[in-house]
């Protein structure tokens, strides 16, 4: 069937908003409530083989890039397995040693992108096993895997992608919930996510209804020519993937760093003019990254700080400059994704207010396909 747009501006606002239903579809008939674990028969894999994967590395390009570094710290966190991800646009042409018992992870919404393709086809030669997440059924990708997980995202028609993106977490969610049971995570624990995962559809909803407030925000980061993104530990690839939707969009030059890097390099740029928007979860490292703020506040840096409900920001919440915008508390290990959502309506609001259209920046195509 064609897809429209219907009564929406554009297919990214369109996409946008259908982020609560496209959570609900790759969920579905995948979670099993009585165990605290997943169902994914399409990975191919038993329960004696997962518990034989002693790494994971995962490969994607872009925002599936990105996506692919959070779902690496999940997967660390709750099955202990170390896992990494790589831009896969770079992994072949470092002649990668492939490992037996490494699940290699493919990412792409569109299942065509050369790079992730040629990826999957240098393991695959190498006598590796990879598993796909891909959102289009039967495409390339898909179709050169071992086995994987459909996103059902629904089509994604705009370059910078958010449902897709959001779908691609949430498949981490469930490989990595199935590969922490096998291993030592709890069936507690694996409840306790689980009933995350079923919450986070109305949560993104929420912060999608507070779209206003984003779009006044954003109109405000659209007149600064460069602005940083920052984030630590799970917050970073949030921070990567903020930066990277907000240049694609506005073409305003937007970096990503991490706020523990701050001293190392960026704070030397900071001044009125450039502004930082910054990830601050109520997690373990809520005192570093609010000590982190006050030394952008101090070189009267403005601040946009996306964090969770009474998390103290000090004096700072007074400070002309600084914007707060509250996300739902989920579970640490899903948190990433929420605070993914106002990232995305920053950069839309701002390339809107800039006259330009968001579905089709210059220079960028929806799928790379050739090399
Ligand atoms: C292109 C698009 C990005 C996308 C990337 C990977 O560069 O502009 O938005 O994230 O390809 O696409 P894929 O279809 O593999 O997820």
């Amino acid at each position: 069937a064609a897809y429209e747009i219907g009564e929406h501006e554009s297919f990214m606002h369109a996409e946008m908003l259908d982020q609560p239903r496209a959570a609900e579809r790759v969920l579905r008939g995948r979670l099993d409530e009585r165990f605290g674990t997943s169902h994914l028969g399409g990975l191919n894999l038993d329960a004696r083989e997962l518990r034989a994967i002693r790494r994971v590395k995962i490969l994607g390009c872009g925002s599936a890039y990105y996506v692919g570094q959070m779902g690496a710290s999940m997967i660390e966190e709750l099955a202990r397995i170390p896992a990494d991800a790589e831009a896969a646009s770079e992994f072949r042409y470092r002649d990668p040693v492939i490992e037996p018992d490494t699940l290699y992870v493919a990412v792409s919404q569109s299942g065509e992108t050369i790079d992730t393709l040629l990826a999957v086809q240098e393991i695959r030669r190498k006598g590796g096993r990879v598993v796909g997440l891909v959102n289009v059924v039967g495409s390339a990708i898909a179709r050169e895997c071992d086995g994987g997980i459909y996103l059902h995202a629904g089509p994604e028609v705009a370059v910078a992608s958010t449902k897709a993106l959001t779908t691609m977490f949430l498949a981490f969610s469930l490989l990595a919930l199935q590969l922490g049971r096998v291993r030592d995570l709890s069936i507690a624990d694996g409840k306790r996510l689980i009933a995350g995962l079923q919450r986070l559809p109305e949560q993104i909803q929420s912060v999608l209804d507070r779209d206003g407030e984003l779009e006044e925000v954003a109109q405000r980061l659209a007149e600064a020519d460069s602005l940083f993104f920052i984030g630590r530990v799970r917050g970073f690839p949030v921070a990567r993937e903020g930066a990277q939707k907000f240049k694609e969009i506005t073409y305003r030059h937007a970096e990503a760093y991490q706020t523990s890097e701050l001293k190392h390099g960026p704070l030397a740029l900071i001044s009125e003019a450039v502004p930082t928007v910054a990830l601050v979860p109520d997690d373990e490292l809520v005192e570093r990254n609010v000590a982190a703020l006050h030394e952008i506040a101090a070189r009267r840096g403005p601040l946009v700080v996306v964090t969770h409900e009474g998390v103290d920001l000090g004096d700072l919440s007074a400070a002309p400059g600084t914007h707060r915008i509250d996300v739902p508390r989920n579970e640490r290990e899903i948190d990433p994704i929420l605070l993914t959502i106002p990232l995305q309506v920053l950069a839309y609001h701002a390339a809107k207010h800039l006259g330009l259209d968001a579905d089709k920046p210059r220079n960028l195509a929806k799928s790379v396909t050739v090399e």
